[in-house]
């Protein structure tokens, strides 16, 4: 259980909050939401805070998976304490598929990356693959045609200058792309996007930074950009967007395409309204991806700190 809730230590999460903490006793491992570190500007209703540890809880079943260890989760267990949003036991063991154990080593090689992809399309058997990856966690992916992709463009267009506006927004942005080197968590600005035209923008993690690199021509000319949606819109489903994005990232980085997440779209309530029209209103969008092949395979995206790989892990026996 402890390997396990290391790995997931590697998820990734809004704004590198990592906002979980696990305590384990005996065969069960306990995933808490921590609100210490929710962003109260960017995520009010904590919908990206539970669906990060929704992404957690999906690399800790799959480090167990791949291990022979088939697991059990129990999700949102106790409806009078809110914050356990999940139970993780072991209910059998069996040997694992070699599928597994390329997710498995995804969880290590998965990066955010920013930076404009290659002019080269993504494969259409790939997307296909990663459509399943959601359906399988009970989510929909939802990969947009190119009329719909400018849609998406206007919505995080308009989203950016929402948030920009907010004074609390900037500050909550400033915060945590401005971490002391320590603290293991946050979005170093080496790992923020260059500057420049895209048909859909990528966050600005840096507004006020003085030089930052520009490059003017256009790019992503072909990356393929998707909107992950659930059933519900309430803390189960953000569980579940959670769990389907790990899926889906993972899936994408053991087929070597890289991926960005773009949550900027539905933090946004009228932005977060107008994807419902892209998905046909099936369903609540909760997040949008950005999909690609790397354009210089031999050059590894820039990586964000974690913290120590125990550090969010407490153990107590049952008699303690
Ligand atoms: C729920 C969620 C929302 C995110 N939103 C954005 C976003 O809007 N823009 C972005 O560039 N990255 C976004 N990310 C990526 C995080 O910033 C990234 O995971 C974190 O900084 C850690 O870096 P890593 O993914 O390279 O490990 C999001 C990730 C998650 C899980």
């Amino acid at each position: 259980m402890i390997q396990a809730a290391v790995a997931a230590q590697r998820a990734p999460s809004i704004f590198n909050t990592q906002p979980w903490r696990w305590n384990i006793h005996d065969d069960i491992a306990e995933l808490r939401a921590d609100h210490d570190h929710q962003l109260a500007a960017v995520d009010p209703e904590a919908r990206m805070l539970i669906l990060s540890c929704g992404v957690a809880l999906h690399h800790a079943r799959i480090a167990l998976s791949a291990t022979g260890h088939v697991p059990e989760a129990t999700r949102l267990p106790d409806p009078h304490d809110p914050d356990l949003l999940a139970t993780l036991r072991v209910a059998s063991f069996t040997p694992a598929p070699a599928a597994l154990a390329r997710l498995h080593q995804a969880i290590a090689l998965r990066h955010t990356d920013r930076r404009p992809f290659a002019d080269q399309p993504v494969p259409e058997t790939t997307l296909t693959r990663l459509r399943a990856a959601a359906h399988q966690q009970g989510a929909r992916l939802h990969l947009l045609r190119p009329d719909q992709t400018a849609v998406l463009g206007a919505a995080a267009y308009a989203a950016a200058i929402s948030e920009l506006a907010n004074p609390d927004y900037r500050t909550e942005l400033a915060t945590w792309t401005h971490r002391g080197a320590d603290t293991g968590d946050g979005v170093p600005l080496h790992t923020a996007a260059p500057t420049g035209p895209r048909p859909v923008p990528v966050r600005d993690f840096a507004p006020d930074a003085p030089h930052r690199p520009v490059h003017t021509e256009a790019t992503d000319r072909h990356a393929r950009y998707a909107i992950l949606s659930t059933d519900g819109d309430d803390p189960a489903a953000w569980l579940t967007a959670g769990e389907a994005l790990s899926a889906v990232l993972l899936t994408a980085t053991a087929d070597r395409l890289a991926t960005s997440p773009m949550s900027d779209v539905i933090e946004v309530p009228a932005t977060r309204h107008l994807l419902r029209d892209l998905t046909g209103h099936t369903g609540h969008p909760m997040i949008a991806l950005r999909i690609g092949i790397p354009a210089d395979a031999t050059q590894p995206a820039p990586t964000a700190p974690r913290h120590s790989g125990t550090a969010l892990i407490t153990t107590t026996s049952a008699d303690a």
